[in-house]
Order: structure tokens, then C-alpha cells, then sequence
């Protein structure tokens, strides 16, 4: 039902153009580039990105829409997924019916439509999740999750895509920001304390730990709070938010009940010359040598999954401490992004430490999938 609407809404020369598109090389922007090139944003340099853009989210958006047609096991015909296809069908239209850019005019005409763009992907997390769900719930309950290895590269290429997307599209929107915050360059914070923005995100998620649990165990941050390097603010804070939010929860849950003194949640922010890595650890109890397999795997959390109760609406947007388990698997994709990663060491009987390594050289290209 779902499918014939698709089709009948976007006709077979669009798609088509969606193929040519999808067949045109991707132009990876390293950090280094957003923040040189955004440093002057004057009305030559927004003209030269809008031109850019134009072409190349095109492109991005269109490998993304073919990719969503040909996935295993009827992934592709699962209602939720057939959603955000409409979604980035929706956006590739715009974006080819909109004529060259050439002036000022057009300029800021294009950069509201790809604030619309944006606005219009936000749920695709949750949505994609929901499809994933609506797929394992009709397969085989003795099926092994690891083996659908082909899903999971999958979703780690299309949201790494999507990070990458919502990067250009931020970066480019907020070059238009008269009154910039101080030493600030679109997204990027040339002098982000990684201290402060751990500390943020720490108190963040004890909020909401507090909300869920009605207490939080407390965080212990060291390092320099005077030690900045050139990043995104809001990437590093959602990054220790996830990770911060693990670590309550395995602790709260170890020690809630226990009569034991609850021990805290340490962070520890180091910059080396490669990279700057930060540190959680946590005495929450680890976890099994066997299940570090799944923790990066997007079907597999150990929390009940809100997406059950809200399957009707197709979007679960309660947030809660765990439950999609997208938190790791997400993370590790926002630091690989600027050429981090993440690991994840575990003492199970003890507790967890997750490795945060963030690139110092900036230099390195958007990983292009
Ligand atoms: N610090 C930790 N201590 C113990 N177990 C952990 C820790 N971090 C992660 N895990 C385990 O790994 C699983 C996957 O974590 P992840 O953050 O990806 O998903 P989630 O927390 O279940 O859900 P979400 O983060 O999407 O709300 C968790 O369900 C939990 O079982
Ligand atoms: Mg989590």
C-alpha cells in the first residue's frame, strides 16, 4: 500500500534523476576546511557553499534513497522505512527543482530550504529504529542478530551519512548568524574546553537520571577546564551524554538497593598531541566478555524498548535512559566522524571503561560512505 503511494507520488523521471545523482562522486569537507572556509563568511564564500551544497547533497541524499530501496531480508517494505524514503525522496526533489544558484537572492532562498530539509529528517533516528523493530518482529526469534551483518553496515553507512549531511547543512545555516558566539565558527568552537562541555553533558544526563530514578550517582571530572582545541560542541556533548547515561544506569542499578556507598562515575579528559581522550569509567558492574560483541550492534540493547509502546505512533519521542540501543553504536559513529573512535573495556564483576579518542588533526576528510 505503502509502496504504491511512493511510487505514485514521485514519478519515473525523478527517479531516474535520483540515479544519476546517486552515481556522482561524494566531496568530503574535513574540519580543518569547514572551519578555514567559515572563518570568512562573506556573501562570495556563502554563494561558493550554497553552489556547493546544491550539488552535493544531491548527490548524498540520492546513494542514501537508492540504498533504502535495496535492502536484505524486506527491509525496505517495512512501513517505517518506506516513511523516511518518502522523506529523502521529498528532499531530493526540492533540491533539484530548485534553480542555480547565482546571487545573494537565491542564496538565502536555497539556505531556507535546506533548513526545511533538515527539520524534515530529524526523526529519521527513530523512525529507521522502528523499521529495524517491525523487521525482527517478524523474523525467526532463534535467529542470531549478529548475523544480520548486512543491516548493520547498512545503518552504520547511513547514518554516518546523515551525520555528515547535518554537519554541511548546520554549518552553512549558521554561517548566516550575525552574532556568532564568541570564538565560534558555524558549528565548530575553535576553543572548546572538553572539561566544560563533559561537565554540561554530564549534569545533563544525571537530570535525567534523577528524573527516572529519583537519584544519580555523581560525576568526577579531571583534566585542565583551560585546555581547548578546535571541535563541535554539540557532537562531544552528546557523545559523553550517551556514555555518562550508560554508566548511571549500570550503577544506579548495581547499587540502588545495596547498602554500599554508591561509588561515583569518573571522567578523565587528556590531551595528547594526537588526540584528546576522555575517559569514563564506571563501577556499574561491566559486562560479559560474550555480549561486547552486540554492544555495537543496532538490535541489541539490554533495556525494554520504548518503541513497543509507541509502535502506533511511529515515533517514540519520550526520551528515556536506554532502550533503543542506538547510544554506543551512535557515539562511536560521531567520533569516527572527525576521525575519532570509541572503545569500550569492561571488568565484568567490576565495571566499564569507555574510551573516547577525538582527533587533534582535524585534517583528515568526512569518512564518505
Ligand atoms: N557502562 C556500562 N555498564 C554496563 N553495561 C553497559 C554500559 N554501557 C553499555 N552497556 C550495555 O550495552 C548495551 C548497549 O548500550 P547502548 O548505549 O548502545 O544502548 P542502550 O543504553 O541500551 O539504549 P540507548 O542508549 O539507545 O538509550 C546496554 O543496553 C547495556 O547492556
Ligand atoms: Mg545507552
Amino acid at each position: 500500500m505503502a509502496a504504491k503511494k511512493a511510487s505514485e507520488i514521485f514519478s519515473k523521471s525523478m527517479i531516474e534523476d535520483v540515479h544519476k545523482w546517486g552515481c556522482l562522486k561524494q566531496k568530503g569537507v574535513s574540519l580543518r576546511y569547514m572551519m578555514e572556509f567559515g572563518s570568512e563568511p562573506n556573501d562570495r564564500n556563502l554563494l561558493i557553499s550554497a553552489q556547493f551544497l546544491h550539488k552535493e547533497l544531491s548527490t548524498r541524499i540520492a546513494r542514501r534513497a537508492i540504498e533504502l530501496e535495496n535492502l536484505p531480508y524486506g527491509l525496505s517494505h517495512k512501513p517505517a522505512i518506506l516513511k523516511v524514503k518518502d522523506w529523502y525522496l521529498d528532499s531530493f526533489r526540492d533540491l533539484r527543482s530548485f534553480p542555480d544558484i547565482k546571487n545573494m537572492n537565491d542564496e538565502k532562498a536555497f539556505t531556507e530550504m535546506i533548513k526545511a530539509i533538515k527539520v524534515r529528517h530529524n526523526n529519521v533516528v527513530p523512525t529507521m529504529a522502528l523499521g529495524v523493530q517491525q523487521l525482527k518482529k517478524g523474523m525467526d526469534p532463534k535467529i542470531d542478530y549478529e548475523d544480520l551483518d548486512e543491516i548493520q553496515q547498512f545503518l552504520d553507512r547511513f547514518y554516518m551519512s546523515r551525520i555528515g549531511i547535518r554537519m554541511l547543512i548546520g554549518q552553512h545555516v549558521e554561517l548566516h548568524n550575525p552574532h556568532p558566539a564568541p570564538h565560534c565558527v558555524g558549528y565548530i568552537d575553535t576553543k572548546m574546553s572538553p572539561v566544560e562541555v563533559a561537565r554540561n553533558a554530564s549534569e545533563d544526563a544525571r537530570s535525567m537520571c534523577c528524573r527516572e530514578y529519583g537519584s544519580a550517582p555523581n560525576v568526577h571530572i579531571y583534566g585542565d577546564p583551560n585546555f581547548t582545541f578546535p571541535y563541535v560542541p554539540a557532537h562531544l556533548h552528546m557523545m559523553v551524554f550517551e556514555l555518562v547515561k550508560n554508566s548511571l544506569r549500570a550503577v544506579q542499578e548495581r547499587f540502588m538497593d545495596s547498602e554500599k556507598v554508591t561509588p561515583p562515575i569518573r571522567i578523565i579528559v587528556a590531551d595528547g598531541l594526537e588526540d584528546v581522550t576522555i575517559k569514563v569509567s564506571d563501577e556499574g558492574g561491566g559486562i560479559a566478555r560474550s555480549g561486547l560483541p552486540r554492544i555495537f550492534t543496532y538490535l541489541y540493547s539490554t533495556a525494554r524498548n520504548p518503541l513497543d509502546e509507541h509502535a502506533d505512533l511511529g515515533i517514540a519521542d519520550n526520551v528515556t535512559m536506554a532502550g533503543y540501543g542506538y547510544g554506543l553504536p551512535i557515539c562511536r559513529l560521531y567520533a569516527r566522524y572527525f576521525g575519532g573512535d570509541l572503545q569500550i573495556i569492561s571488568m565484568e564483576g567490576y565495571g566499564t571503561d569507555a574510551y573516547l579518542h577525538l582527533s587533534r588533526l582535524g585534517g583528515s576528510q568526512e569518512p564518505l560512505p
